[in-house]
């Protein structure tokens, strides 16, 4: 086992500015690493990485304190039979009929009304005009919620994903995200005790009403999963968004590829999955003592996966620091399901159960974006910048266009 000197410290700034260099070193000669601040081990190889989102000796025990106090108890943590009867119970409702029936005009209607914004202005900031609102303004509205909250949930969200990333646990994150448990528990209660008896069309309906083996979700279940829905398809979805443009901002071969073919979007979206994944790192923490990246790891200890870095593993990808939408080694067919080739969504039992709805998010906005920006360019000359270590994406994606003269919808 190698100590991490030479590579640049995870919780460094040379490390946020750019974890790429860092990913290349730790693939190349130090696959498992002891971080002393972070009391984990890091893996970074895809191989490991893939294993210990596979095989059940990796527990995911660790978002008992990773995200349990902002959440209380979610699916993510559950394992077994618990696990699998949970995800029973929710899965139906993100794919097939419910997806494209009844959710996927919700998620027309809100590309629109968020593009109409700026449709006419000509330049837009892509992630603060479009892609920091989409995905929380589609759950919202699935969930049959008051449209008029979506600043509150912003909020909400903003404060669970910092919590999240607190790798340096700052006091004041970890207050404020323990608000945002009791202030969405105060707001949601009252709502899922409502809806039992007055059940409807939408997703919290669909979820008060689930049942898998004569059970059914407890009233906290299910503000437990509303809070991770908000954390685990906002934030993700957002930089999905945003990367998507930046990559093929600055390859514009592709973006005409893309432009001209619509049928390339899953592409250019799984590809830029592998590239640029929003959730950088997860971890796992074994049950038992456990043979990883040439190492022992103890039982009870915690180990980052590094998804950024299995990514772009030189033995599982061909050239794997360039962005391209037609490389043979990632299958699109796969990619949004547990048979996929990168690791962005994780594999195995918590492969995530959010993957069609967020196709199908990037499919409608991309589609309709493009049509509504004909000539789209950076507005500000280079590629923005990427921010954040455990999720990453543009801070901000400044773009110029001329206005379409009418808004085609999108396929
Ligand atoms: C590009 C967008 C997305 C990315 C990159 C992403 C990434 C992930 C990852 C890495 C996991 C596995 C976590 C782990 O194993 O520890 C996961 C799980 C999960 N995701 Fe997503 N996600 C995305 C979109 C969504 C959406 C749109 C939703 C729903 C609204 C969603 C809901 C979930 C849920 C509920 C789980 C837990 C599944 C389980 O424990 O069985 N995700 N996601």
């Amino acid at each position: 086992m190698t100590a991490a000197r030479e590579i640049p410290d995870i919780l460094s700034a040379e490390f946020a500015e750019n974890p790429y260099p860092a990913y290349r070193l730790m693939l190349a000669d130090s696959p498992l690493i002891w971080h002393e601040p972070m009391q984990s081990y890091i893996v970074s190889r895809y191989d490991d990485v893939a294993r210990a989102f596979k095989e059940p000796v990796f527990t995911t025990d660790n978002y008992s304190w990773q995200l349990e106090p902002v959440h209380g108890k979610t699916i993510l943590q559950l394992s077994g039979r618990e696990h699998a009867v949970r995800r029973a119970l929710v899965a139906p409702a993100f794919r097939g009929h419910e997806l494209q029936q009844k959710f996927q005009p919700v998620i027309e209607r809100n590309a629109a009304e968020l593009i109409d914004g700026f449709r006419e202005r000509g330049t837009a900031d892509l992630v603060g005009d479009f892609a920091r609102h989409f995905p929380i303004n589609v759950i919202v509205d699935m969930l049959g919620l008051d449209r008029t909250d979506q600043a509150r949930f912003q909020r909400w969200y903003t404060a669970i994903i910092a919590f999240l990333g607190n790798l340096n646990q700052d006091p004041q994150v970890t207050e404020e995200g323990l608000r945002t448990r009791a202030e969405l528990a105060d707001y949601m209660l009252p709502i899922i005790r409502e809806r039992r008896g007055n059940l409807g069309d939408d997703l919290l309906s669909t979820l008060c009403a689930a049942e898998v083996d004569g059970m059914q979700m407890s009233d906290e279940d299910i503000k437990a999963f509303v809070s991770l829905l908000l954390a685990a398809g906002g934030e993700t979805t957002d930089k999905a968004i945003a990367s998507i443009f930046k990559n093929l901002l600055e390859h514009p071969e592709q973006l005409r590829a893309v432009r001209e073919d619509r049928g390339l979007i899953p592409r250019a979206f799984a590809e830029t999955l592998r590239y640029s994944p929003p959730v950088h790192m997860i971890m796992r923490q074994p049950a038992e003592d456990v043979e990883l990246a040439g190492g022992t790891i103890p039982a009870g200890s915690t180990v980052t996966c590094l998804i950024g870095a299995a990514n772009r593993d030189p033995s599982r990808f061909a050239d794997p620091d360039t962005f391209d939408i037609f490389r043979e080694d990632l299958p699109t067919d796969t990619a949004f399901s547990a048979a996929a080739q990168h690791v962005s969504f994780a594999l195995g039992r918590h492969f995530c159960v959010g993957a069609l709805l967020a196709k199908t998010e990037v499919e409608v906005g991309v589609n309709q974006l493009l049509d509504a920006m004909p000539d789209l360019e950076f507005a500000d000359g280079p590629a923005p910048v990427e921010q954040g270590v455990f999720t990453r994406g543009p801070a901000a994606l400044r773009v110029r266009f001329s206005p379409a003269p009418a808004a085609r919808t999108s396929a």
